[in-house]
């Protein structure tokens, strides 16, 4: 089985916790609507992709890691679209929570997600104490402040600020924490991971703040020019040469700092590989 099936699987499980009879039946479609059909998975992949190179991708630790950083990603979406944030209508190509459901459903879908992230690692890691505690530490310093999402949104609430400290926090510290909880599940030290993904994650939103700019809303399935529209500090005011250099050397530094490990150049590979996928086909020239 690959770990994109793994990650369904793992995270249909998980949400199967809230699928009961007892779950007002609005909620519990809201945060099936908000899971299912996913996006790409980048972040739940990247916790496999690591923990593949360390050797040991087939634990439920693994598959309890990979789901409850991929919850806590869906709930940022489901906030994040709100009419208090980005004011999106649609997103993966269907209507946002609050368009579906409306915005009381929505806030309480994304905070059930960010309960059920943890909720997951307590199910699955009780029969190892000292990597649930790191995971619940990994994975709270991404959702929250001063380094995680939480903090990120905040950014856009102040007046004045710093591009690269908003990109970190509002989406490099999940990918930062997707490595190293990928490390950590699979009992290898955390710390030296976190780097991976927070270039990665840099590199994403880079990615993500061109596609706003150039794409079309059919290509990107979410509104586009958001950015410009809200005010937003956004990479693609660099100029889109000088963004797109900052993603290949946030890549180069990304693979570069691999710590040793059985799957290293197979891991670097398959993160140049992916980082080539990242931009619309127009600048896709990364084959050459
Ligand atoms: C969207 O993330 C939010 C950003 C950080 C740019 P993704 O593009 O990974 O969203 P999905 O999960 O694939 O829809
Ligand atoms: C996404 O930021 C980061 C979070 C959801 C935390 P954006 O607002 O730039 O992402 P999209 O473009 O709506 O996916
Ligand atoms: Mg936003
Ligand atoms: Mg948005």
């Amino acid at each position: 089985m690959d770990s994109g099936q793994k990650i369904e699987d793992a995270l249909a499980a998980a949400l199967a916790l809230t699928a009961t009879n007892d779950c007002p039946p609005q909620l519990a479609a809201a945060l099936h609507h908000a899971v299912f059909p996913g996006g790409q998975r980048l972040r739940p992949r990247l916790v496999y992709a690591v923990a593949q190179a360390c050797g040991t991708a087939n634990s439920p630790a693994v598959a309890a890691a990979a789901a409850s950083i991929e919850l806590i990603h869906c709930a940022s979406l489901v906030h994040d679209d709100l009419p208090c944030f980005d004011d999106a209508a649609t997103r993966r190509g269907r209507p946002s929570v609050h368009a579906a459901f409306g915005q009381p459903i929505a806030v309480l879908a994304g905070d059930t997600l960010i309960v059920l992230a943890f909720e997951t690692l307590g199910r699955h890691l009780s029969r190892y104490p000292t990597r649930l505690q790191k995971l619940i530490g990994i994975v709270g310093r991404a959702a929250g402040a001063p380094f995680g999402i939480c903090a990120g949104q905040a950014f856009e609430s102040e007046p004045e600020i710093d591009l690269a400290a908003y990109h970190r926090a509002k989406t490099g510290a999940l990918f930062a924490a997707a490595s190293a909880a990928g490390a950590a599940a699979s009992g290898f030290d955390a710390e030296a991971w976190r780097h991976l993904g927070a270039c990665v994650g840099e590199a994403y939103q880079i990615a993500d703040d061109i596609r706003d700019a150039v794409s079309t809303m059919d290509e990107a399935g979410k509104p586009v020019g958001r950015d410009a529209a809200l005010g937003r500090p956004t990479a693609a005011n660099l100029g889109i040469p000088e963004a797109l250099a900052r993603l290949d050397s946030l890549i180069a530094d990304a693979t570069a700092s691999i710590p040793a490990c059985p799957g290293r150049e197979k891991l670097a590979k398959a993160i140049t590989h992916q980082a080539e996928r990242f931009l619309p086909p127009q600048y896709g020239r990364r084959a050459a």
